[in-house]
């Protein structure tokens, strides 16, 4: 006979294996200028994929269907780029934040939309590889309230950290000045319908936002269920451009090649390469792993490892590698190879100009240029 306990257990697993999604697409990105004064930090891209559909992809992977996108300013674009998510096989809303108040702020405007079903919070610039799935099925039977993974980093002081005591996570700092250990709080968190309460019982930050940490906190002290597990993948959160070019390199190299382009016979290509739909090839050599997005043109250039050049872009007489080239950017004749580099939209870059021998820029606000030494 199972016991009382054994049995509430039981009807509480039942409950909750349908969960909903939770995806956080608003908030500022200023550590992404110039790309987040005209684009959400959220659709820049991953291996030509914005980094936001992978969060989708992995949820739908779980069995997840119904998913609200939380977005802020940059809304219109988020909603152009993921639609109704019908792409997806989802079905996805939009819930308005009308000013970046802090992640719990946006679970708490999601209640609504949420009802009693369990949910997993993705933040919309986080990258796991692999996928959520082992970690949303064991959610789904342990019958936890809530659910943190947690990843290793070098900076604590740049995450929430989580501390443990006898095995157990005991306290969650936000950013901690001093942190006391080194493993962060990823963007991924699974939580039941405890968490709403949770999220109006904290109060603002320092920083004036409303902290997941703290939020996760209150449910640790109100004697809840809180698990959290160290993980085993590649995990980055994009924040910044080095961190993008990780994620791109880690990407590339878990792809597998194919080719829906053109290759002249002049050119070589050294696999693992990807050519999208249109992409066109002349005299130059690819080094993989890299991808060239659709309608593409690459004449007489060096394309090296770990490169994603986006659709409709023009290289001639380019060596480029470890970089992502965004869309509609053309690059000619510059006289040093470009690398590690992070190149926006609608760019023009021209070498061998004759103009007086001094450069001619035309920058936006918060461009980085570093140039070799003469
Ligand atoms: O990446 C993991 C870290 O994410 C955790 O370790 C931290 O505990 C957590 O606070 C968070 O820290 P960040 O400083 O990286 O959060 P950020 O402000 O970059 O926001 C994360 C995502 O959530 C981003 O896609 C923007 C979105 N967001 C953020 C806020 C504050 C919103 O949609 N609304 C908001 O109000």
């Amino acid at each position: 006979m199972a016991s009382t306990k054994e049995r509430l257990l039981e009807k509480r697993k039942k409950r909750i294996r349908t969960l909903k999604g939770l995806i956080l697409s608003g908030g500022k990105g200023s550590r992404l200028r110039p790309f987040t004064y005209t684009s959400a930090k959220q659709l820049v891209p991953i291996a030509n994929k914005p980094v936001l559909f992978y969060a989708i992809e992995q949820l739908v992977e779980c069995g997840i269907r119904d998913i609200a996108v939380v977005v802020g300013d940059t809304g219109e674009q988020i909603e152009t780029a993921v639609g109704d998510g019908s792409a997806f096989g989802a079905r996805v809303e939009y819930i308005q934040q009308d000013a970046p108040l802090g992640i719990a702020h946006a679970v708490k405007i999601a209640r609504d939309y949420m009802g009693e079903t369990p949910f997993v919070l993705y933040l919309g610039d986080n990258f796991l590889l692999g996928g959520v799935k082992t970690f949303v099925d064991r959610f789904r039977d342990n019958g936890a309230n809530c659910q943190i993974l947690l990843h290793p980093v070098n900076n604590p002081q740049a995450f929430g950290i989580a501390e443990f005591v006898d095995g157990r996570v005991a306290r969650i700092v936000e950013k901690p000045a001093s942190p006391t250990s080194n493993l962060a709080v990823i963007g991924i968190y699974m939580f039941d319908h405890h968490v709403f309460e949770a999220v109006e019982r904290i109060k603002p930050s320092g920083r004036g936002e409303l902290e997941i940490t703290d939020t996760i906190q209150y449910l640790i002290d109100k004697g809840l269920d809180v698990r959290a597990e160290v993980l085993d993948r590649y995990w980055i959160d994009t924040g910044k451009m080095d961190d993008i070019l990780e994620a791109n390199r880690m990407v590339l190299q878990s792809l597998a090649p194919s080719n829906r382009g053109q290759v002249d016979e002049r050119t070589r290509v050294y696999e693992p390469v990807i050519l999208e739909k249109g992409a066109k090839v002349v005299n130059s050599v690819l080094r993989g792993p890299l991808v060239i997005g659709a309608e593409t043109e690459i004449v007489d250039s060096y394309v090296g490892p770990f490169t994603a050049i986006n659709h409709h872009c023009r290289l001639l007489g380019v060596r480029v590698g470890g970089s992502i080239v965004l869309e509609h950017t053309t690059i000619e004749n510059p006289h040093w190879p470009i690398e590690h580099s992070l190149i926006g939209r609608y760019v023009t870059l021209r070498g061998g100009q004759a103009v007086g021998g001094a450069y001619s820029l035309n920058l936006g606000d918060h461009s980085q240029i570093e140039m070799p030494e003469g």
